[in-house]
């Protein structure tokens, strides 16, 4: 395997080899919104929604609940064959509530942490001025490692939604790094035998770096939770580490970035200034 130099120049968008259509999105995305008028969907969630899912109640409730009149459905189709090339797509001006409007019509958004709002706002801050546990509180102002956002969580959501609410020319960017070009497409089930031990707070257990769910291909990363075991997974760690990003995202204020969270991983990159601010919904598809 090559990777590409972490000090290439790195260009705006790199192709991807892998063919259309392979991935990965779920039937879900693709579908159009059945209803594109009238009174736009409030952005709130039924609390016994996961926990009533397997029952047949449930998949109705669901049902009606993704039928649901909206205020506009931001996803055309352009969008939708972005996710699927690249794992990622950007949508230019988009209001804050369109871009809820969007996370719903994705999936189930959901807190990225326990007791969490269902909208982070993420701000550049100084180790010392973080929260403990956080990618923030170990690196600061500087470059972000490669991660995927709930990586240690039993089920990672499927999206990452964020949406800038301020930023200008000298704001951090965000990169993405797109598993399917680094680790060439049909190679995943070889990376599947990797295996790293994770811990959290409750406990420590192993699993592989990546793992098929439902025929889809989905990688965890946690550079700060995880550690590769073994001589192969301490090498596939360091590869993902070094590499190049296969996007960088230079943020204008309404920008909304779409990151398929099982296919790309991301980072922020170092920045001089606080003066950023990424509101971000991450999101769990329902099931169909
Ligand atoms: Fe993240």
């Amino acid at each position: 395997m090559t990777l590409p130099s972490a000090t290439a120049v790195i260009p705006t968008t790199v192709p991807c080899h892998v063919a259309p259509g392979r991935n990965l999105l779920t039937p879900t995305v693709g579908r159009p919104n059945p209803v594109r008028r009238g009174k736009p969907g409030r952005f709130t969630i039924p609390s016994q929604q996961s926990s009533e899912r397997s029952s047949i109640r449930a998949q109705a409730a669901h049902r009606a609940y993704r039928a649901r009149p909206r205020g506009v459905d931001m996803l055309d189709p352009s969008d939708v064959q972005s996710l699927k090339d690249v794992g990622y797509c950007v949508i230019p001006e988009v209001t804050v509530e369109d871009f809820t409007h969007t996370a719903e019509f994705l999936g189930t958004p959901r807190p990225s942490r326990p007791n969490g709002p269902l909208m982070d706002i993420l701000t550049p801050k100084e180790v010392n001025d973080s929260r403990p546990g956080t990618i923030s509180s170990n690196y600061g102002l500087r470059e972000f490692p490669w991660h995927s956002d709930g990586a240690v969580d039993k089920d990672p959501p499927r999206y990452l939604l964020m949406r800038a609410e301020v930023a200008n020319p000298q704001s951090a960017t965000t990169d993405i790094l797109d598993l399917h070009c680094l680790l060439d497409g049909g190679l995943f089930l070889k990376y599947s035998r990797l295996i790293c031990e994770t811990t959290t707070r409750r406990s420590t257990y192993l699993s592989p770096f990546v793992i098929q769910h439902n025929g889809i291909w989905r990688a965890k990363w946690d550079p700060l939770r995880m550690r590769a075991l073994g001589k192969k997974a301490a090498s596939f760690h360091q590869d993902v580490s070094e590499a190049a990003p296969t996007k960088r995202h230079h943020w204008t204020r309404g920008d909304l970035l779409i990151i398929d969270n099982w296919r790309c991983l991301h980072r922020r990159s170092a920045t001089s200034t606080t003066q950023r601010a990424i509101q971000r919904i991450v999101v769990k598809n329902l099931p169909e």
